[in-house]
């Protein structure tokens, strides 16, 4: 069986494809207006022919066995439909399931193409249960049309939705509890994940509540049963007598890099090996693709090399809050 691993034995399977590093919200921790990011020329983005190509190599020659599709927000790319339904049919040929990191203002009239195009699964980010609280953290007033989106989703077949929550103390971790209902009342597998650091993102750790915090605040209320976990990322728990579950994504307090089976390519079409890489390290993915003599068994054969230089763990958050030019939006999520 085909599979790529790097220098510490770890299995390559999942790879996170950014289809545009642009975003209809400005989440404060994520794209506030104060970044001055510079986004990619829409000419540099890589085409759909390209990303199809890739995904042929990935799938085909590499093994990978989930393809998530990330931003920026990945629905505001335009034609995005054509390219699921181009993907859906190299689906058929090599066995990969798909995925979409949405934040759900655009969803509501796509459900059913996404269904029909064979998404697999959504993950819908959602940092607040309160209409102003929303404003304030994302700058827009899209409230309404994620919690439909939550609702249609799971109408329209996808009962197995995440929603990941980002928590900052002293703006959204007095509605952990209120999240943690939502759960149980919806049967939903809410993922709080901590405030990470990015170039500019104002992170500070005054704002940070790590995963125990939020974990402790919810078993107040709920008693948490530790559940099997089929990701390599989260920490997941069952609710006791309660449907639901909840997730912890501790990338800062308890990193999960020795589980780490991803891969990322950004808009513009590099290569990423680590959330964190300085962009420095990125490998010219679209440069080979138009690279007339390269075949696709070459570029395989390139990105199992490169595989080879992926760290064994992330910098601390002392050196990442350091890190120039590194953000979640050009990094693809
Ligand atoms: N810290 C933690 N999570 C973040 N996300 C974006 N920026 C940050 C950050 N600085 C989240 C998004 C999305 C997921 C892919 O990552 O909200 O849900």
């Amino acid at each position: 069986m085909k599979s790529i691993a790097d220098k510490y034995g770890r299995v390559h399977d999942y790879l996170r494809i950014s289809l545009t590093d642009r975003c209809n919200l400005n989440c404060v921790y994520c794209y506030p207006s104060f970044a001055g990011i510079k986004l990619t020329d829409k000419s540099d983005l890589l085409s759909f022919e390209e990303i199809l190509r890739l995904v042929k190599i990935f799938a085909g020659k590499l093994g990978f066995k989930k393809i998530r599709f990330t931003g920026g927000e990945p629905l505001v790319r335009k034609n995005v439909m054509d390219l699921f339904s181009m993907i859906k049919n190299l689906k058929q040929l090599y066995s990969f399931k798909t995925a979409i990191t949405t934040n759900g203002t655009l969803l509501n009239d796509k459900i059913y193409d996404l269904k029909k195009y064979g998404i697999d699964k959504i993950n819908i980010s959602l940092d607040s249960l309160k209409e102003d609280n929303f404003k304030s953290i994302t700058g827009r007033d899209n409230f309404y049309d994620v919690i439909s989106a939550i609702f249609n989703a799971k109408k329209a077949g996808y009962d197995n939705l995440k929603i990941n929550c980002v928590v900052m103390k002293g703006i959204n971790d007095c509605e952990i509890l209120d999240f943690a209902d939502f759960a149980v009342k919806e049967n939903l597998n809410i993922r709080f994940i901590e405030y990470m650091p990015f170039s500019n993102n104002g992170w500070n750790d005054k704002e940070f509540f790590s995963y125990k915090e939020i974990f402790n605040k919810i078993s107040e209320k709920y008693e948490l049963i530790p559940a099997f976990s089929n990701g390599s990322v989260s920490k997941d728990f069952k609710i006791k007598n309660n449907n639901g579950v909840i997730s912890f994504i501790s990338s800062i307090s308890d990193n999960f890099c020795s589980t780490c089976s991803r891969l990322r390519i950004t808009a513009k079409g590099n290569l990423r090996l680590c959330l964190f890489s300085p962009q420095s390290n990125e490998l010219n993915l679209q440069s080979l693709l138009n690279n007339s003599s390269i075949s696709d068994s070459d570029i395989a054969d390139i990105i199992k090399d490169y595989l080879l230089l992926k760290p064994k763990e992330h910098p601390v958050t002392e050196e990442l809050v350091k890190l120039d030019l590194n953000y979640m939006l050009t990094n693809g999520g």
